[in-house]
C-alpha cells in the first residue's frame, strides 16, 4: 500500500466536499495521481446502498440496520476501490470515512462502537488514513448551509434535531482527540481559502 489515504470528516454543511475537491486538485497540479471519492458511496454497489440510506427509506430502519448498511457500502468501496487504487500507488481523497460510523451511529445512535470498528477490521485488517481533516462548526451555520445546497432528495439526516448535530460535532471532537497524530481540527468559520491553505501547508508533510 503506496498511495497517500486521506479522508475528510465533520457535520453536514461544513464544506468537507468543496475542500476535498481543492485538495485533489492541489495534489493533481504536485503531479500526484489522486482518486476523489466520497461516502456512502463510491462504486456502484455502494451508490445502491446510498439510496436506501439517503432518500428516506431508511426512515424506519433501526440503528444497527442503518449501521450494517453503512459499513457494508464501506466495505465494497474499501475493496473495490479505495485498496486496489492504494496498491497502484495512487492517493485516495475521501469524503468521509469510517469516523462518520463511529460518530452518526455509534456516539448519536448507541450502536456499539467496537462491534462497529470489528467489522470494519474485518475488511481493512484496522488499515486507517494516514490523514483525517476534521472540519469542525457550529450546526446552526452547517445545518442551514447543508438545506440551502439540496435539491430535497437526501434530506432524511439535516431534518433531525439541532441537539442531534451538536452531538454529531462533539462525536468528531472526542473522536479526534483519541488519534490526535491523525486528526487536523480546523475552525470552519474560516473562509474556503483559508481552510485550503490549511491544509496544504500540513499536506506538504506528506508529499
Ligand atoms: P454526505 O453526503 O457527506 O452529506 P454532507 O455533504 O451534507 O455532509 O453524507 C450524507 C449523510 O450520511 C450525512 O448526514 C452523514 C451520514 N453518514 C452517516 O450517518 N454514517 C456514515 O457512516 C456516513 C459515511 C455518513
Amino acid at each position: 500500500m503506496n498511495g497517500i489515504f486521506i479522508t475528510f470528516e465533520g457535520g453536514d454543511g461544513v464544506g468537507k466536499s468543496v475542500q476535498s475537491r481543492l485538495l485533489a486538485d492541489f495534489l493533481k497540479s504536485k503531479g500526484i495521481e489522486i482518486v476523489l471519492t466520497r461516502e456512502p458511496g463510491g462504486t456502484p454497489v455502494s451508490e445502491e446502498i446510498r439510496k436506501i440510506l439517503l432518500t428516506g427509506a431508511a426512515e424506519k430502519m433501526d440503528s444497527l440496520t442503518e449501521a450494517l448498511l453503512y459499513l457494508a457500502a464501506r466495505s465494497a468501496h474499501w475493496t473495490q476501490k479505495i485498496k486496489p487504487e492504494l496498491d497502484a500507488n495512487r492517493s485516495v481523497i475521501c469524503d468521509r470515512f469510517q469516523d462518520s460510523t463511529l460518530v452518526y451511529q455509534g456516539i448519536c445512535k448507541n450502536v456499539n462502537v467496537n462491534f462497529l470498528n470489528k467489522i470494519f477490521e474485518e475488511f481493512t485488517n484496522g488499515q486507517l488514513p494516514m490523514r483525517t481533516y476534521l472540519i469542525d462548526l457550529d450546526p446552526r451555520i452547517g445545518i442551514p448551509r447543508s438545506i440551502a445546497r439540496q435539491n430535497g432528495e437526501e434530506l432524511r439526516f439535516e431534518q433531525m434535531d439541532i441537539s442531534f448535530h451538536e452531538n454529531v460535532r462533539d462525536g468528531f471532537l472526542t473522536i479526534s482527540s483519541q488519534f490526535p497524530e491523525r486528526f487536523v481540527v480546523i475552525d470552519g468559520t474560516l473562509s474556503i481559502e483559508e481552510i485550503h491553505e490549511l491544509i496544504k501547508k500540513d499536506i506538504r508533510k506528506f508529499i
